[in-house]
């Protein structure tokens, strides 16, 4: 049976990934749950059986002021969740709604192509958190409905 070291999978010759997805998955913002969070979303991607859960915490203004994840999967998964939340953080819902894969994509520089699903996951699980919060404070939702009519 053959090992690789840990040493040699980080070195550059070996490494498919760039120093900001790197420095993500070793290094993980907001990582953890949220006390009494407003929303949480938690998605599964049935290809390789990875969990992402997303947890937001919602002020009286409708923006997000806070954003923790959980996840059990690959590294492009764990730096995705990790650049999710940043993304998310002190944005407005109807904001947060937009963001999607490639944002989380370009905002860690590139993923490989056979990780681009991992990126999907963490748009995914922001989104279900905010249909939570949603469907916990039905009055906020006509208000998203009107902002993003105006938008
Ligand atoms: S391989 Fe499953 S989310 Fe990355």
């Amino acid at each position: 049976m053959r090992f690789f070291h840990t040493e040699n999978i980080m070195a550059e010759e070996y490494n498919p990934y760039n120093p900001i997805v790197m420095d993500h998955f070793l290094n993980p913002r907001n990582m953890g749950d949220l006390e009494d969070a407003d929303g949480i979303g938690e998605v599964g991607a049935a290809a390789c059986g990875d969990i992402m859960k997303i947890s937001l915490k919602i002020s009286d203004d409708g923006k997000i002021s806070d954003a923790r994840f959980k996840t059990f999967g690959c590294g492009s998964a764990i730096a995705s969740s990790s650049m999710a939340t940043e993304l998310v953080k002190g944005k407005t819902i109807e904001e947060a709604l937009k963001v999607t894969n490639k944002n989380v994509v370009d905002a860690l520089g590139g993923l490989p192509p056979v990780k681009i699903h991992c990126s999907v996951l963490a748009e995914e699980a922001i989104k279900a958190a905010l249909d939570d919060y949603i469907k916990r404070h039905p009055e906020k939702a006509a208000l998203v409905a009107a902002n993003n009519h105006k938008a």
